[in-house]
């Protein structure tokens, strides 16, 4: 965009503007991400919204775009990157837990979920999971018992973007199962003949997911995946042995470490900080 607040600094010939980005090609953005380059300080605003700081004030134009440089009143500059992913982690109204990106690329990779997927997820929480998901393309049906959550959720996927696509119920979806297996996943068969009965996905991050994976099969589609997440081994052993008992093709729990290596001019070796282990993950197909 052009006009008051913002100024053109790229000097590659592409005005410094995000040209991949057939999601919002000739649509607004929710929200933005403002970066501000010599800080890597960042906050998110929407268009039309101001960020105060003491780096002065600047008012998103209604019409920014990915790569637009923008200037507060002082004359600091912001970079507007359209949200990604771990934007979404670092940035969203938390409550529940979030997934991280690493485990959340380990679901996705695992079921390969992709868009048009039908998908069952809950609890929402912060809505990580599912906001991922709708970005990929998905339909995400969420549920989240705690009222509260689940309307910081449903704020949070406005700010990705994904309303359209993520339905975040209020409530515990294990009073809802026998409605939602065998339902048609909101499906409309007329006017997409590959829709048909049962979700594709089933995406759980509660302390009773087992509970819900032992309906796996009534809620699934024929080679439909259940990926429970569990911070604690104990309910990935109960997800593990539910997934057995309900019949599930392929059944496997994996342990998600990560270690992140220091590179510097003594040498390369992992680091001796931080978070290995994040969870459990277990997994299963319906035959
Ligand atoms: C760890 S958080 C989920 C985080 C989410 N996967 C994300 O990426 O942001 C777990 C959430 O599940 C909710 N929850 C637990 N059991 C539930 C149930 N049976 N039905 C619906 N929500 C439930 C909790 O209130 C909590 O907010």
């Amino acid at each position: 965009m052009s006009g008051p607040g913002s100024s053109d600094g790229a000097t590659d010939g592409t005005d410094g503007r995000d040209e991949r980005d057939p999601d919002t090609a000739g649509t607004s953005l929710a929200a933005v991400l403002l970066v501000h380059p010599d800080s890597s300080r960042e906050y998110v605003r929407a268009p039309g919204e101001e960020l105060q700081t003491d780096l002065g004030v600047l008012t998103v134009p209604a019409d920014v775009e990915s790569g637009d440089l923008l200037e507060t009143h002082l004359g600091e500059p912001f970079r507007a990157r359209r949200l990604r992913g771990p934007d979404l982690f670092n940035h969203f109204e938390r409550t529940g837990a979030p997934m991280m990106p690493r485990d959340i690329g380990l679901v996705v990779g695992h079921v390969g979920a992709q868009s048009g997927d039908r998908v069952l997820d809950a609890g929402t929480g912060t809505g990580v999971l599912a906001g991922y998901l709708g970005r990929l393309g998905a339909r995400v049906t969420t549920y989240e018992q705690d009222a509260d959550f689940a309307a910081v959720a449903r704020g949070n996927m406005e700010l990705a973007g994904v309303a359209d696509r993520v339905d975040v119920r209020t409530g515990d979806v294990r009073d809802d199962l026998d409605a939602l297996a065998g339902s048609d996943a909101d499906a409309d068969t007329e006017s997409d003949p590959d829709s048909g009965s049962g979700f594709d996905l089933l995406t759980l991050d509660t302390a009773d997911a087992a509970a819900v994976v032992e309906r796996a099969p009534d809620l699934l589609v024929s080679g439909g995946y259940c990926a429970v997440y569990a911070p604690f081994v104990e309910d990935a052993r109960a997800a593990e042995e539910a997934a057995r008992a309900a019949g599930l093709a392929g059944v496997e729990t994996l342990e998600t470490i990560q270690r992140e290596l220091n590179v510097d001019e003594r040498g390369t070796r992992p680091s001796t900080a931080g978070v290995g282990h994040t969870g459990y993950l277990t997994f299963g197909r319906v035959e």
